[in-house]
């Protein structure tokens, strides 16, 4: 080990390493660089004194694909720029690079901070031993801690059968089968970001009474009954025409 590493010293002492460099703003800590919501973001990319003069001209990638800039903005130095950061472009890595010399190249990373987006009052309806499901939006960076509350109190999920899940994208409470003493009342999905604080997203549930539904079955049969009437109907005047006929 001690033998590689004093070799790579003296390589390095030999061959200064080609390098460049990536300067932001706002700036970065090491790769990573903080941005919120709707920031614009300025990368510059340089070359070092090492590089040859005939062999300056630099890339720029995002997320691996080319970001095509103008000529003049691509020798020695070369500056992109980011205007009103999305959502989308966190984790988003942009790298720079020597055209002629891939390895020769340097990266930085967007974490992109946002709120969940999370702040209305919605009113459910469901019927009466129909199922109901209750979903938010908790997207957000840093990620959000999530409570369900009811009525004002957190919501007590060993009775009530109520089934939770949370994927980080979407928080869902549902009801399996409602019932009015127990299910109906006012639900909130409370999230805690510990950048942007409470957002909530209301749920006034009321459960109704069960809507008679058209009875398909008894409406079929009566139908087959009417037919049948008419058929039978029409079989007994035949009997009594071709009687009159015979009787001519
Ligand atoms: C960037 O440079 C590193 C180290 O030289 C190298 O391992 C990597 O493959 C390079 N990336 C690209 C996209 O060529
Ligand atoms: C939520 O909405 C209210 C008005 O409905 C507004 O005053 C408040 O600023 C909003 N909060 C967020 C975090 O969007």
């Amino acid at each position: 080990m001690k033998v590689l590493v004093i070799i790579q010293l003296l390589l390095c002492c030999v061959t200064p390493i080609k390098a460049v460099t990536i300067e932001s703003c706002p700036s970065a800590i090491g790769s990573l660089l903080k941005t919120e919501v709707e920031e614009t973001v300025t990368l510059t990319c340089k070359t070092d004194e090492s590089i040859d003069p005939s062999n300056q001209e630099l890339q720029w990638y995002r997320n691996g694909a080319r970001v095509n800039l103008a000529v003049e903005n691509r020798l020695s130095r070369s500056s992109l720029c980011v205007q009103s950061v999305t959502k989308e472009d966190n984790g988003v890595v942009f790298t720079c690079q020597l055209k002629g010399d891939a390895s020769v190249n340097g990266s930085i990373e967007f974490d992109v901070h946002y709120p969940p987006d999370l702040n209305d009052t919605k009113e459910v309806f469901v019927e009466d031993k129909s199922g109901v499901v209750l979903s938010c939006d908790v997207r957000a960076n840093p990620p959000v801690a999530l409570v369900w509350k009811r009525d004002g109190e957190v919501l007590d999920l060993t009775t009530g059968s109520y089934i939770t899940t949370n994927n980080g994208i979407t928080a869902e409470l549902s009801i399996p089968k409602a019932v009015r003493d127990v299910h109906q009342g006012t639900y909130i999905c409370e999230v805690t970001s510990p950048v942007y604080g409470i957002a909530s997203r209301t749920f006034i549930v009321t459960v109704v009474d069960r809507v008679l539904k058209f009875p398909v079955g008894p409406t079929i049969a009566g139908v087959v009954v009417v037919l049948c009437t008419i058929v039978l109907a029409l079989i007994s005047r035949r009997d009594n025409i071709i009687k009159c006929c015979k009787r001519n």
